[in-house]
């Protein structure tokens, strides 16, 4: 976590080097705070209002210099008060704190708009300062990490009187925040790091940490290549053999003395560590980013990593829930060992896969995954996260996530949770009349339809035979967990962290239901 955050009273001077001042469209003339800044300049901010440079738009900006004791003074448009929303305004802020950092600042009073104080406002503003503070600069020189600016110290400014009470929200919400960066932040890393770095045994060690920061709230279980095959997980295996470095099958669960009935919920994550293709090789520059083909599983360790920040809430939810994060853990390489196109493998729940295209091996994994958390953690709730198809980032571009399901309310928990934290999200349908085009004529299944149509609901269709009773939500995160634009906002260049805020939301409100 980088940044410190608090709340202040509001007056004047306050000491930071930079002041933010979001306005609605409707306050340009009557907010006090740029009246009292404009009055100690020569009227540069009143300037660009007049001439309509600025109108208080959502995500425009102006900013001048040296203002009433301020290096900076920003003004953000947050548009007009009726649509006002959270999440647009943590988005505007994080943008804001970009073109601080680009003036070599570190140092900001963000001075809040005249909205309720709540935890959810001190939650999401606090996000935007850590969220977008992250890069990714381990292998960067010692000069270019010195170099690298960063805001130290934020501080929220009260622009109203206040009630302690919602003071005290907001600051819970600020501590919760950076519990949550703590995972969001171990996802990002670990999708960036070089497959070189992070192989299967890398993504145990992971999880082990993890274990042990939970003081015995959490236990972890690795199975390894001979375990899996005594259990019959063909399907994830066979995606594994073509790489030197071993498959590990981890699971990751809470750990409670308390009896009583429980929920059963598994998170799921595609965890190819690297996706060549195997001998269906990917050309080049589609390989380029497939590091991160394990971004799936990131977040379910993000989750994890976020819970045992927060031990009496990770405390609350294992006594009223057997939370467990599945991650079938492997690469896929291409060798004189690999899986063949034509070759049939036999998944953990008996089914037979014809596999036509070994370049379709994230739907293998997950296959036995899925079945797993099913047949071994009696998984009643299954959310899987996974890089699964380039058809689903043809289908929604690069922010949103796909969302399929075979039960309409968790379905909708997801989407509305997703859409409340911020994270891009648009559902999908499981149109099982497509499924035809799974069937193989020799085998039960193959693990690729009929031509490159519909490829996200024929992978997702694919995933659906795997699961018996559980209500399961799927999430192609193809396109939102890895970023090839400038960063933007909470988002940065290269990893996402994307699900990390929308499954911890879902667990939260499942413990509540
Ligand atoms: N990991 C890829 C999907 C992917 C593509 C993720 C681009 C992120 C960016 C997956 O394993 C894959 O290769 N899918 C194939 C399936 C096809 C062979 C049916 C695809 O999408 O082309
Ligand atoms: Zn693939
Ligand atoms: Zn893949």
């Amino acid at each position: 976590m980088i940044g410190h955050v608090t709340v202040k009273k509001g007056g004047f001077p306050q000491k930071s080097q930079t002041l933010i001042l979001p306005l609605f469209t409707a306050d340009l003339k009557t907010n006090k705070i740029l009246k009292q800044i404009d009055q100690k300049s020569s009227g540069e901010l009143s300037e660009k209002i007049k001439t309509h440079e600025f109108e208080g738009k959502e995500g425009q900006s102006v900013s001048a210099e040296n203002i009433s004791g301020y290096k900076a003074v920003l003004l953000l448009g947050v548009g007009e008060k009726k649509e006002f929303s959270l999440i647009q305004l943590r988005e505007g802020v994080a943008k804001a704190l970009r073109a601080v950092r680009m003036m070599k600042f570190t140092t900001v009073d963000l001075f809040l708009p005249e909205v309720e104080l709540s935890f959810q406002l001190g939650k999401h503003l606090a996000l935007a300062v850590h969220l977008s503070n992250y890069s990714f600069l381990k292998y960067k020189s010692k000069e270019a990490k010195k170099k690298h600016t960063v805001i130290t110290e934020a501080n929220l400014i009260l622009s109203q009187p206040a009630k302690e009470k919602d003071v005290l929200l907001m600051q819970e919400g600020i501590r919760i925040a950076a519990t949550i960066d703590l995972g969001i932040s171990l996802a990002r890393d670990l999708v960036n790091e070089p497959a070189i770095h992070l192989g299967p045994d890398e993504m145990v060690a992971t999880a082990r940490s993890i274990e042990k920061e939970s003081k015995g709230l959490l236990k972890v279980k690795v199975l390894e290549e001979a375990e899996c095959r005594r259990l019959g997980m063909g399907a994830f295996l066979g995606v594994a053999q073509g790489s030197d470095k071993k498959p590990r099958f981890i699971v990751i669960q809470t750990v409670s003395k308390k009896a009583g009935k429980k929920k059963y919920v598994s998170v799921v994550g595609k965890s190819i560590m690297f996706d060549s293709g195997g001998l269906s090789l990917k050309p080049g520059s589609s390989m380029e980013d497939m590091k991160m083909d394990m971004a799936g599983a990131a977040s379910v360790l993000g989750v994890f990593k976020t819970l045992v920040q927060a031990p009496d809430f990770l405390r609350r939810i294992a006594d009223q829930m057997e939370l467990s994060g599945v991650i079938p853990a492997c690469e896929n390489m291409p060798s004189g060992k690999a899986m063949r196109p034509g070759d049939i493998v036999t998944a953990l729940n008996g089914k037979t896969i014809e596999v036509l295209n070994t370049d379709a091996e994230g739907r293998l994994a997950l296959a036995d995954a899925v079945s797993y958390a099913e047949k071994y953690l009696k998984a009643e709730y299954i959310i899987d996260l996974a890089t699964l198809t380039g058809a689903c980032m043809v289908a929604l571009g690069n922010d949103l996530a796909g969302a399929f399901g075979n039960d309409k309310e968790l379905i909708k928990l997801v989407v509305d949770t997703a859409n409340h934290e911020g994270e891009g999200i648009w559902e999908l349908p499981l149109y099982k009349k497509y499924l035809k085009q799974m069937k193989s004529e020799i085998a039960d299944l193959k693990n690729i339809g009929g031509g490159r149509m519909g490829g996200a609901i024929t992978a997702a269709l694919f995933l659906s035979e795997f699961v018996k009773k559980a209500k399961w939500v799927h999430l192609d995160i193809a396109g939102p967990a890895f970023r090839h634009e400038p960063p933007q906002g909470t988002l940065p260049h290269g990893a996402s962290g994307w699900g990390v805020m929308t499954v911890l939301g879902v667990i939260t409100q499942l413990i509540n239901v």
